[in-house]
C-alpha cells in the first residue's frame, strides 16, 4: 500500500531502524527492490529523480510504481520524488500521485549553484503548505553535500554543488537546522555530514569516523521529531569494482561509504538513507560478466536478469543490515 514518508518513518524512528531510499529508473531496479523487500518483510521508499523522468517519463515511472504496488500489496511503500529543484516539480509529482517530495533548497533551480538560507526557507515552506494539504510528507536540505575529504560535491551531472566547498557549506549547523525545521514544518531534513554523491566520495580506504557523527548527534539533538537523511549512502561494493574491471570496465580505484557508518547514523537519528550508485554499479557488474561468459547470448531478459539479482542482493544486505527486515 501506497504511504506517506512521515508515517513510514515514524515507525522507523519509533523501532530505531532505517529505511534504505533507492532510486528507480526502469522495470529492473524496481523489480529488485520489491523481490528483497518481500523476501525480508520490509517497508520499502522508492524515488524518482529527474534524470529517471528524464530517462522512462513521468508516466513509465509513475506506473512503475503502481504496478509494483498491485503487485506486492502487503508492503508499504513511499512513492517520493528525489532532489526537486523548483515549487513547480513538487506540485507536479504531488499531482502524479507521489506521497512524499524533496525540495532541495539548497541549490537553485539548475540543481548546482549553492543558495542562501533565506531562499530555501520560504521556498521549502511553500511546498510544505501544499504538500500537506495532500497529505504529502516533504523532505527539506539544509547544507551542501560533500566529501569531507576532497571537498567538493563528488558527482559530475545530475544534483550537486559545483566547485570547492568551504568546511562551513559542507556540515549542516545544528542551531541552523532548529531554527529551518520551525520556520517550514519539513518531516525530514537530509543534512550535510560527510557524504557526497556518486561513486567518488573516498581515494583511500576509508577507517574510522569518515562521517561528522559527533555532528549528527548535535542535529538529532535539536530536532528529534524531524527525521534526518543521509544522501550519497552508496557503500561502493569493492567486489562490484572488481568484477567490472574485470570484464572489460575500467574504473579507478574509489571508495564509499561503509555500511558501520551509516550504522552510527541510524543509531543517532537517520532514517531515510538514499542509495543510488551501488545497484549502478551491482547492475553493471552483472551484465559484463554475464555478457563476457556468454558471448553467444543475445536474449535482453538473459543478462537482465543477471541484474535484477544482483541488485536484489544489495538491497536485501542493506534492509537487513539497516535493522529495516521484519517491519513491513
Ligand atoms: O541524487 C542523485 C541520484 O543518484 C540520482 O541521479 O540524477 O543521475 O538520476 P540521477
Ligand atoms: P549515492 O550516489 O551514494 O548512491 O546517493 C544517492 C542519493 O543520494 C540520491 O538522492
Ligand atoms: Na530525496
Ligand atoms: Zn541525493
Amino acid at each position: 500500500a501506497l504511504i506517506s514518508l512521515r508515517q513510514m518513518l515514524d515507525h522507523a524512528a519509533e523501532h530505531g531502524y532505517g529505511v534504505p531510499a533507492f532510486n528507480v529508473n526502469n522495470l529492473e531496479q524496481m523489480r529488485a527492490i520489491m523481490l528483497a523487500a518481500d523476501q525480508t518483510d520490509s517497508p520499502v521508499i522508492v524515488q524518482a529523480s529527474a534524470g529517471a523522468r528524464k530517462y522512462a517519463g513521468a508516466p513509465f515511472l509513475r506506473h512503475l510504481i503502481l504496478a509494483a504496488i498491485e503487485e506486492f500489496p502487503h508492503i508499504p511503500v513511499v512513492m517520493h520524488q528525489d532532489h526537486g529543484t523548483s515549487m513547480a516539480v513538487c506540485q507536479r509529482s504531488i499531482q502524479l500521485g507521489f506521497s512524499s517530495v524533496m525540495m532541495d533548497g539548497s541549490l537553485g533551480e539548475d540543481g548546482k549553484t549553492p543558495m542562501d538560507y533565506d531562499y530555501n526557507v520560504a521556498v521549502t515552506k511553500s511546498v510544505v503548505d501544499i504538500a500537506h494539504a495532500c497529505g504529502v510528507s516533504v523532505e527539506g536540505e539544509l547544507g551542501c553535500l560533500g566529501s569531507l575529504e576532497t571537498g567538493t560535491a563528488g558527482e559530475e551531472d545530475g544534483i550537486g554543488a559545483e566547485g570547492v566547498l568551504t568546511h562551513d557549506q559542507m556540515l549542516t549547523d545544528p542551531d541552523e537546522a532548529f531554527e529551518f525545521v520551525k520556520a517550514t514544518g519539513v518531516d525530514a531534513l537530509a543534512i550535510a555530514c560527510g557524504t557526497s554523491h556518486g561513486a567518488y566520495k573516498f581515494s583511500r580506504p576509508p577507517t574510522g569516523d569518515i562521517l561528522a557523527i559527533d555532528r549528527i548527534k548535535a542535529i538529532h539533538a535539536k530536532i528529534p521529531n524531524t527525521h534526518l537523511v543521509m544522501h550519497g549512502s552508496s557503500s561502493v561494493p569493492q567486489e562490484w569494482l572488481k568484477v567490472i574491471n574485470e570484464f572489460g570496465g575500467d574504473i579507478p580505484e574509489t571508495y564509499g561509504v561503509p555500511v558501520e557508518q551509516i550504522l552510527e547514523g541510524i543509531k543517532h537519528g537517520v532514517r531515510k538513507v538514499n542509495i543510488d550508485t551501488d545497484l549502478r554499479l551491482a547492475s553493471t557488474g552483472a551484465v559484463r560478466r554475464f555478457l563476457a561468459q556468454h558471448p553467444a547470448e543475445f536474449d535482453p531478459r538473459k543478462f537482465l536478469q543477471a541484474s535484477t539479482k544482483a541488485m536484489t542482493e544489495i538491497c536485501v544486505a542493506r534492509y537487513e543490515a539497516f535493522g529495516c527486515a521484519g517491519n513491513a
